[in-house]
């Protein structure tokens, strides 16, 4: 979900709505606002996109204070009633909210009990009823009231209210669920997500977990829930707003899928060193000894993170020769792993911000790991939990279904492994050739997206289907189970991946005519392996989509998309973007929205 705040001279509606337009990616089953003028909360929500509610409001009350919501349903179905913000039944207190109320279902108990009449499903309004309640009973402040009522909540948050008599200022309050403070020239503004802030200002502050702000348009006072003053020193990001334009592409996943190149090139500039065939990763902040010392590699991350955590072990495997694997971040804080103390634990994450990804840190931290993050968004709360790592330098990505970001962590891991493996027992020749087919690898992904006509027409070949295998083996597994997801996420056709000699065991079975296989084949030492592969599917009557860097016999086939060779462990990554425009382009002919899949938000916050 997202959150946009502002407190300042202008009209707050306009700034707000792009606010929203800008956080669309984090949710989108609706949408509101709410002005105060110091008379009136004028609240628009409904179950609608950004640019419905932008028809609906209108030019909008003159108001200069606002806070407004873009939300991902997770208590109640996304209807015009649980949209945010809430309020209270006299409507003198509006919120907005991310993250997840635990106890709210008690809280709602007790309002229903004092006769408190509820409007919505949603954990959110009984903030709202709960916060008046404290002004009614005189809180001395707007801040205080939400104070002693955050005192009493259990779960994740990250809130903006606005009081009705108070039309300077905002109170906002973090803890598990991100916000951030923008400072401008006599305005403030407020986001879940810096996206909704570079438009406006560069200088930005987080809150911390449990540190509530109020926020008037010249100035911002923060303070703990204990009710103690914290001190903060405002950041410069360098972001601008450009980073986020469109820039002639038709939706951020095409455009995200084409950065690929230069944002590989930003991710190994400056860290491959070529006199010693090794990689330099400054923020990692272990030095040799510390790196010897580690015995074993866990990588901990969710959807496509997590497929890119496993060709992150696979490259560690194979090049440090420390036994590495790759864990559903969720599934690991649930079932009480060992945590070794030699171990190094590896947090991967686009936004910084999974809940699932960063519980798992946390609980890593508390029973005695070593944890390190592998993020794109410095700032986050990933990134900052974890006191080392790598930065991606993807640059910030909008579209849900991730594209750069995958690669420029399996880049981001590629460089890890390889200065765990020089610190060990990698040689330097093959240290070496790492070193240059990383450095090369910008150009080869620009020859797979050279390819793009080529990988458009097999995928309008294939239009029809409606179920799909992915087939990869060791090397390939990963890039096969993220081609299905990439598939999945904005096609809606239902696509599995199969290790290829796992087939045989179970999933042949579904081998028909109407289940087309795209199996990836390498030029490697298993290409007689993969071509029996493609023979027993063929077999069965199932239609091929050959991806490889090998020459295929004849018939094997009924489509090969032939992907340049260029090393043999850092291949997957290669073929990996072939998957993304096969899955781009399947779904861009039927007719798909592509940045915004249904069901998903880009950034998970909750459980
Ligand atoms: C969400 C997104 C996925 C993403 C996953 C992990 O489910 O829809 O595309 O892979 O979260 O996100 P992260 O920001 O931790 O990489």
């Amino acid at each position: 979900c997202g959150i946009v705040g502002y407190v300042g001279g202008e009209q707050a509606t306009p700034i707000l709505l792009e606010g929203l337009h800008r956080l669309e990616y984090r949710g989108y089953d609706s949408a509101g606002l709410a002005v105060t003028d110091g008379d009136t909360l004028h609240v628009t929500k409904a179950a609608v996109r950004v640019a419905e509610l932008r028809d609906r409001v209108g030019e909008g009350h003159a108001a200069t204070t606002g806070i407004a919501h873009t939300r991902w349903a997770t208590h109640g179905e996304p209807t015009d009633t649980n949209a945010h913000p809430h309020t209270d039944a006299g409507r003198r207190v509006a919120v907005v909210h991310n993250g997840m109320i635990e106890n709210a279902g008690e809280l709602r108990t007790e309002l229903l009990a004092a006769g408190v009449a509820l409007a919505s499903d949603t954990d959110t309004e009984v903030l709202a009823h709960l916060i008046a309640g404290q002004l009614e009973g005189g809180a001395p402040s707007l801040e205080e009231a939400v104070r002693r009522v955050l005192t009493r909540v259990d779960g994740a948050y990250g809130i903006a209210v606005v009081d009705v008599t108070r039309p300077r200022e905002l109170v906002v309050a973090k803890d598990g669920s991100p916000i951030v403070l923008g400072i401008g020239d006599g305005e403030m503004f407020v986001a879940s997500d810096l996206a909704a802030l570079v438009r406006h200002t560069q200088r930005v502050i987080y809150l911390d977990d449990g540190e509530l702000a109020t926020i008037s348009a010249g100035d911002y006072r923060t303070s703990t829930l204990g009710a103690n003053r914290t001190a903060k020193t405002a950041t410069t990001v360098d972001l601008t707003e450009e980073d986020y334009q469109l820039g002639g592409f038709a939706n951020y996943m095409h455009k995200e899928i084409h950065e690929q190149p230069e944002a590989v090139r930003r991710a190994v500039l400056g860290r491959l060193d070529e006199r010693f065939s090794t990689a330099r990763l400054g923020g990692l902040h272990l030095d040799a000894r510390e790196l010897r010392s580690i015995q074993s590699v866990k990588v901990l991350g969710c959807g496509s993170a997590y497929y890119a955590g496993e060709i992150g072990a696979n490259l560690i495997e194979e090049w440090a020769r420390i036994p590495a694997d790759a864990e559903p971040a969720s599934e690991f804080r649930y079932r009480n792993p060992v945590i070794a103390p030699d171990a190094l634990y590896i947090a991967v994450s686009q936004s910084g911000e999974t809940k699932d990804t960063l519980a798992a840190v946390q609980e890593l931290k508390r029973k005695g790991g070593r944890v390190i993050g592998v993020v794109n968004a410095p700032g986050s709360a990933i990134a900052r939990e974890c006191d080392s790592g790598v930065f991606l330098h993807a640059g910030p990505e909008v579209s849900v279904a991730s594209t750069k970001a995958v690669t420029n962590m399996a880049v981001c891991f590629a460089m890890l492994g390889l200065l765990l493996g020089r610190v060990r027992d990698l040689s330097v020749s093959r240290g070496g050739g790492i070193v240059s087919a990383l450095d090369a690898l910008p150009q080869r992904i620009g020859e797979v997206l050279a390819l793009e006509d080529r990988i458009a027409g097999v995928a309008e070949r294939f239009s029809w289907a409606v179920r799909m295998f992915f087939v990869g083996r060791v090397w390939y597994w990963p890039a096969a189970r993220e081609g299905a997801q990439k598939l999945k996420e904005i096609s809606y056709i239902h696509a599995e991946a199969y290790q290829a000699a796992e087939l045989k065991h179970g999933p042949l079975a579904l081998i028909d005519g109407g289940m087309p296989s795209v199996v990836l084949v390498a030029d490697d030492e298993l290409l007689a392996k993969n071509i029996s592969t493609l023979e027993q599917i063929k077999a069965r009557g199932g239609p091929v989509i050959a991806v490889t860097s090998a020459d295929l016999p004849d018939g094997l086939a009924d489509e090969v998309i032939r992907l340049p060779r260029s090393h043999p462990e850092l291949d997957p990554i290669v073929f990996t973007i072939a998957l993304q425009l096969f899955a781009y382009h399947l779904a861009v002919g039927l007719g798909k929205e592509i940045d915004k899949p249904r069901n998903l938000a880009k950034s998970v916050t909750v459980e």
